[in-house]
């Protein structure tokens, strides 16, 4: 493996969660690097993620008294010190040798919710054992039912609270950045949960067939398998990676949990909105008391109180995850996080928001170009 042992200790230097990034570029092999941060195609929606938060300000509100605030939310039946959540991210392995174990336990010392990808570097039982009692498992669901059956049936038995169905990569456009750098999985970078179940080999197409419709997306989740997901699971599923209002509200009508607004971190359809842009349609489509996540380049805590401002409750950190753990490994993880919880309270704190749901729209303006 050619990632180098991150040190464990934080480097000096850092003021804020966006430093992470910053750094991440010295501590990570560029390949991975470029796999990391790239999207689909031509990384157009990675850009616009982080842009769209550029077009909002916070307005500042004097003379309130916020000496009674916090960050503590409900979510899934839990609650939680703050509303950051680490997102799945597959092969963690590519950002340091302790991949998802050493992210649980950023999680467990934080207090944060993670929800470890179905292509972990680390089985979930293993992240289980690790993380805090707010886990949950995020799944793609397999071509063969019966492995997504005992997917389940692990993730149940390693005591997660709930299943996040990904439904927005079922075909990922290669990442142009990442080609450009040379970039190819390193062997070890196995999906760990996966290794038990045998890979069908994918019958030839007939002719004529197309490599997409026929080939691809033969696999992909439907409508009825959420349904049939719905149905062999005691825990609660929630959708991630919804951007359109329509989807959103058949979501919650056909019974999921939740949703999170997400485009994959620009990894999915490139060309496709900003996610912060969907959110306030989405929040508008699904009523005031339905739960919404969000994600999609947020690096700081103004970042997330912009998101929580236009609807959502809560939001996950994908790269921001793995920058902080390429480059101080589980100590990394949790300083980021306890950053950005300080950087949310802050900007509460001089926008005169003492509760999470006190940020409301009306805590922004928009901005305009001069
Ligand atoms: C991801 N993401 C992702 N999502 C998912 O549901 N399952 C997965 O296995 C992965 N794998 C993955 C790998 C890498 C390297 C990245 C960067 C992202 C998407 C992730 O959960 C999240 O939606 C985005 O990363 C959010 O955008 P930011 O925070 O990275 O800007």
């Amino acid at each position: 493996m050619s990632t180098p042992p991150a040190p464990e200790r934080i480097p000096p230097g850092i003021a804020n969660a966006l430093d992470y990034e910053r750094l991440a570029a010295q501590a990570l092999p560029a390949g991975h690097l470029a796999y990391i941060a790239g999207g689909s195609g031509e990384d157009l929606t990675v850009s616009a993620n982080r842009a769209a938060f550029g077009r909002w300000a916070i307005l500042p509100r004097v003379l309130r008294d916020v000496r009674a605030g916090h960050t503590r939310l409900a979510l899934n039946g839990a609650t939680l010190p703050h509303p950051f959540v680490l997102a799945p991210v597959a092969h963690g392995l590519l950002a340091h040798p302790q991949a998802e174990l050493a992210s649980a336990r950023a999680a467990q010392a934080t207090g944060a919710c993670i929800v470890p990808s179905t292509l972990s570097s680390r089985t979930l039982e293993e992240i289980a054992a690790a993380a805090g009692p707010a886990r949950w498992f995020q799944l793609y669901l397999h071509p063969d039912p019966a492995h997504t059956l005992d997917l389940l049936a692990r993730a149940e038995a390693a005591g997660y609270q709930a299943i996040v169905l990904t439904v927005d990569a079922s075909l990922q456009l290669a990442s142009r950045s990442a080609l450009a750098a040379g970039f190819v999985l390193p062997r070890e970078c196995v999906a760990a949960n996966l290794a038990r179940y045998p890979q069908a080999c994918a019958p030839a197409l007939p002719e004529g067939a197309s490599r997409i419709f026929q080939g691809a997306m033969r696999h992909a989740p439907t409508w009825d398998s959420l349904q049939w997901l719905l149905a062999h699971t005691r825990l609660p599923v929630w959708v991630k990676g919804v951007l359109h209002p329509e989807d959103a509200l058949l979501l919650k009508q056909a019974g999921a949990a939740g949703i999170v607004v997400s485009n994959h971190g620009g990894r999915g359809l490139d060309g496709s909105p900003a996610s912060l842009s969907m959110l306030p349609a989405v929040r508008a489509a699904v009523g005031a008391d339905y739960p919404v996540l969000f994600d999609g380049g947020v690096r700081s805590g103004a970042d997330a109180f912009k998101a929580l401002a236009l609807g959502a409750n809560a939001v996950l950190l994908g790269r921001l995850q793995l920058y902080a753990l390429a480059v101080a490994g589980a100590l990394g993880v949790a300083h980021m996080l306890q950053l950005l919880t300080e950087e949310l309270q802050a900007t509460m704190a001089l926008a005169g928001c003492a509760r999470l749901c006190e940020i409301t729209p009306d805590s922004l303006i928009p901005t305009y170009p001069c």
